[in-house]
């Protein structure tokens, strides 16, 4: 691995297209045995430096939860005009790189659909790689099962911090965003005897003594746009900006955009335990004023692992194919159970012992057991 305090990454690649025009990059954080992976965003403003910080914050993942691959991230510029013209260019320019160790996935503005048409044009398929056994399964057929994976390492990351801040009987839980991440989080949440008493998406706040989950999720379209015109009895609505912020509650769970929580608005937060379930959710400045109100804040790298992590699981052939789906689908979410409880427990060790941000030596401890 690539000195991982090092804050260059270990090659950064400026992609300008191949038989056609593309803006963007491909970061690579580090490599490990040769192998690096992350998801590809497509945004109008996205930056190399976003791009940076994301691929980061993949390597820190994959140290997290102990896996044997480097992070990476690939970003291009486009608002999604022309989108297979784009992903055909994306994939004919990033060849070497799929074919050479970096596996890149899907990430915001990104559809499974994009990833299979730059796939195709890239002549990539992630079910062979030289020198190791091939996947016996396509790749949508093994990952596309596992869409809630995020989500329910999101659930047992909050259900572990609650346990250790002694938190008894259901508690109040705010979700900011109900896209795939939080409609898991919320199912799973409930599933284990908590109340949900609001959920945000882009439009505003929905709220309630109980918010009846699976009703939601009815009116809920495939982007997390809940329907106002159909929600169910005793739900009320707010359309005030960060109205998820003034709801009362015992945890907040962020599942939704960059910087969602900032320096700003963290003064408006009632929950003393934050968990996030989005990348990047809440900026340092924030984190900071959390920890320095006395409250706990889960980061994304602890909590969100589920959908990486099994993607990385499939990569480094380390999940065991030979399982009928169901039993596959088990055995890796409760690997990444396993992995968010024991990270998010001596997280919370580390920050009750020491002053200052619990997560550079867990980090650390993490690091030495890869060695
Ligand atoms: N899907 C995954 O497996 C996965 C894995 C790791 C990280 N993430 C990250 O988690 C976050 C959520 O991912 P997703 O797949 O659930 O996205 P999604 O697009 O399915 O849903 C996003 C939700 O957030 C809401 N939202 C957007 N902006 C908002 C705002 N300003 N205020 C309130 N709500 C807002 C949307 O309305 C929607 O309900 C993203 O940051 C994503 O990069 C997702």
């Amino acid at each position: 691995m690539s000195s991982p305090e090092s804050a260059e990454p270990a090659f950064v690649v400026t992609l300008n297209g191949s038989g056609g025009p593309l803006r963007g990059w491909v970061v690579v954080d580090t490599l490990v045995d040769g192998l690096a992976m992350g998801g590809v965003r497509m945004t109008g403003n996205v930056t190399e430096q976003e791009v940076r910080g994301l691929a980061h914050g993949m390597t820190e993942k994959f140290v997290l939860a102990g896996l044997r691959i480097g992070g990476a991230k690939g970003g291009i510029v486009s608002t999604g005009q022309h989108r297979e013209q784009t992903f055909r260019t994306f994939g004919r320019t990033v060849k070497p790189l799929l074919h050479g160790g970096i596996h890149l996935g899907i990430d915001l503005g990104v559809t499974p659909a994009d990833r299979a048409v730059f796939f195709a044009e890239a002549g990539y398929d992630p079910r062979r790689r030289a020198g190791v056994a091939d996947m016996p399964m396509d790749w949508r057929t093994y990952y596309e099962p596992l869409v809630d994976c995020t989500g329910h390492g999101v659930g047992v990351a909050a259900v572990t911090a609650l346990r250790a801040a002694q938190h008894r009987g259901a508690s109040r839980v705010v979700i900011q965003g109900f896209g795939t991440v939080g409609r898991a989080v919320a199912r799973f949440l409930e599933d284990r005897g908590h109340h949900i008493v609001a959920v945000a998406d882009v439009h505003g706040t929905v709220k309630a003594d109980r918010l009846p989950v699976a009703d939601l999720i009815a009116v809920t379209d495939d982007l997390g746009h809940i329907d106002r015109s159909r929600l169910p009895q005793h739900v009320t609505v707010s359309a005030e900006p960060d109205g998820w912020l003034d709801v009362d509650a015992d945890l907040l769970v962020l599942a939704a955009n960059k910087d969602a929580l900032h320096a700003d608005n963290a003064p408006r937060l009632r929950a003393p335990l934050v968990v996030e379930g989005g990348n990047l959710c809440s900026t340092t400045e924030a984190r900071q004023k959390v920890a320095a109100a006395g409250g706990s804040l889960i980061p994304d790298v602890v909590a969100n692992v589920g959908g990486a992590a099994a993607a990385a699981l499939a990569v480094t052939r380390t999940v065991p194919f030979e399982l009928p789906a169901e039993e596959r689908k088990r055995w890796v979410f409760d690997w990444v159970a396993d992995r968010v409880r024991r990270n998010t427990t001596d997280l919370l060790e580390i920050a009750a012992a020491t002053a200052g941000d619990p997560l550079p030596e867990l980090l650390a401890v993490r690091r030495q057991e890869l060695r």
